[in-house]
């Protein structure tokens, strides 16, 4: 839908070209540095900034929070997910929701929603307790002061929780395979999107495309376990899985192929717990860098559930638990850019933006914006208390994006860090060990670069 008039396209302002960060500089810093790339456009060109990057190729930055809202809300119709960054993230996820666009896409969303409703997502409080339980029984049996790899402990967690939650199975015993699957098969999606559309078919035997593939095989065939599996098992089953399974296509009456199956199970098993998984690691990156906030948080855990696991009641509580995990999501936002194109000219708050015209929208610069967050880099959790919500615009803070495609795990995602949070930090303190410097690596999901060693100590 064009929701512009022409007239509008007419008296429309030209963005700011960001001529320093153009051509070859642009190429580079955006593949060696993203983030600090997209951070100092904004601070030397402002939030709607044209950047040249190869010849016939411009790209723009929006930073803006309406311009956001405008893309990912009141506009969405005229934007799309663009192929460079679908084409090579289809080689991984196939047709399912995360990459279908149009009618298809609807048609799985509809599907897929009830299982990610308030109600249904409710009643998985106790297998996430019980998941954490699980990893701190296998903490329990190593000695106090135990080093840990923080990152791999947290996607262990997640992942475990995505295969009961969603699909009722138990994913333990392939947790290291799969977390180190997807870790290879994104590290090559992120080359094949940097230097698309010249990239080498999957079919043509290079280092990258054997890579991918290897970890590609190592995911399907833990998908095809879990559905072969539920199967062979007769039992209703009310999870994510059981609904695909039964879903009956109203014209046709016939359920959903196994290839169909196979890429939205695989979709949600990644989407569901690899940013967990970082965003959880990051919480605890934060409550050892800042003790003052842990004593806080331990102040409310001990009022709220002194000594007994949480129990989905008891989230309305835990506020500051909350609030920390919205801070860490503000700071290290997992999904830290949403690529998207325009299908026909436009104007954003009053700027011209082409047809067809590459976007990229930034929740990592957009939730540091100085003007609407002061002192954006320092980390605070009473910025999230409801007052302070309401007094900023909606879209300067999107970590599970916005409009028709916002994030369908984002009720399950908060829900599972809380409990996390709170069941894991009532039991042990983690302390990164001294003289690391941590620093996010954006490849895809935006997690803390290499390992993360921390102790545990029991509390
Ligand atoms: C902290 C955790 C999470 C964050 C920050 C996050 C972030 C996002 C964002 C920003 C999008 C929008 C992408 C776009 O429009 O370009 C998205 C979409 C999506 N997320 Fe999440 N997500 C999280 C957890 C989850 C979980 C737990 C699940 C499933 C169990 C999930 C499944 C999905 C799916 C399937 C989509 C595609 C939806 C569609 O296009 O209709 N995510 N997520």
């Amino acid at each position: 839908m064009m929701t512009t008039a022409s007239s509008d396209t007419k008296t429309a302002k030209y963005m700011s070209v960001a001529t320093s960060r153009s051509g070859l500089t642009a190429i580079k810093q955006l593949k060696s540095d993203p983030l600090s790339y997209y951070m100092g456009n904004r601070a030397d060109y402002g939030d709607y900034v044209r950047i040249k990057s190869l010849p016939g190729f411009d790209f723009y930055t929006l930073t803006y929070p309406t311009a956001v809202e405008h893309v990912l809300q009141t506009h969405q119709k005229n934007y799309r997910k663009p192929d460079v960054f679908l084409k090579p993230t289809i080689l991984l996820f196939g047709n399912g929701i995360f990459t279908s666009e149009g009618d298809f896409w609807m048609k799985q969303r509809r599907l897929s929603q009830p299982a990610f409703h308030r109600n249904h997502i409710g009643a998985m409080a106790n297998i996430i307790v019980e998941c954490v339980e699980k990893m701190l029984a296998r903490w329990d049996a190593k000695p106090d002061g135990s080093q840990i790899d923080l990152q791999h402990e947290m996607v262990h967690l997640t992942l475990s929780v995505a295969g009961r939650t969603l699909f009722s199975a138990d994913l333990t015993d392939h947790a290291t395979d799969v977390g180190n699957a997807v870790r290879e098969a994104f590290e090559v999606l992120n080359h094949k999107m940097n230097n698309y559309p010249f990239v080498f078919p999957l079919w043509v035997p290079t280092r990258d495309n054997k890579q991918f593939k290897h970890a590609k095989g190592i995911l399907d065939s833990v998908i095809t376990k879990i559905i072969l599996e539920r199967r062979k098992n007769s039992q209703p089953h009310h999870d994510f899985l059981g609904m695909l399974m039964d879903a009956r296509d109203e014209e046709t009456g016939r359920g959903m192929s196994d290839e169909q199956l196979k890429d939205e199970v695989l979709t949600l098993l990644v989407a569901g717990h690899d940013t967990v998984a970082a965003s959880l690691a990051w919480t605890w990156i934060m409550l050892s860098k800042h003790p003052h906030v842990r004593a806080q948080l331990h102040d409310e855990l001990k009022s709220v559930l002194d000594g007994c696991n949480p129990q989905l009641a008891d989230t309305e509580r835990l506020t500051y638990t909350k609030m920390i995990f919205d801070e860490t999501l503000r700071l290290y936002p997992p999904a830290w850019g949403q690529p998207r194109q325009s299908i026909d000219e436009d104007v954003i708050d009053g700027y011209y933006l082409p047809k067809n015209a590459f976007i990229s929208l930034n929740q990592y610069t957009t939730h540091r914006h100085p003007e609407f967050w002061e002192r954006p880099e320092e980390f605070d959790p009473e910025r999230f208390t409801p007052e302070k919500i309401k007094s900023r615009p909606r879209f300067s803070y999107f970590p599970f994006g916005g409009g028709a495609r916002v994030c369908i795990g984002q009720n399950l995602a908060l829900l599972e860090a809380q409990l996390a949070i709170a069941t894991i930090a009532q039991r042990y303190q983690i302390d990164l060990m001294p003289g690391q410097e941590i620093v996010p690596d954006p490849t895809f999901t935006l997690i803390p670069r290499g390992l993360v060693s921390a102790t545990l100590k029991r509390r």
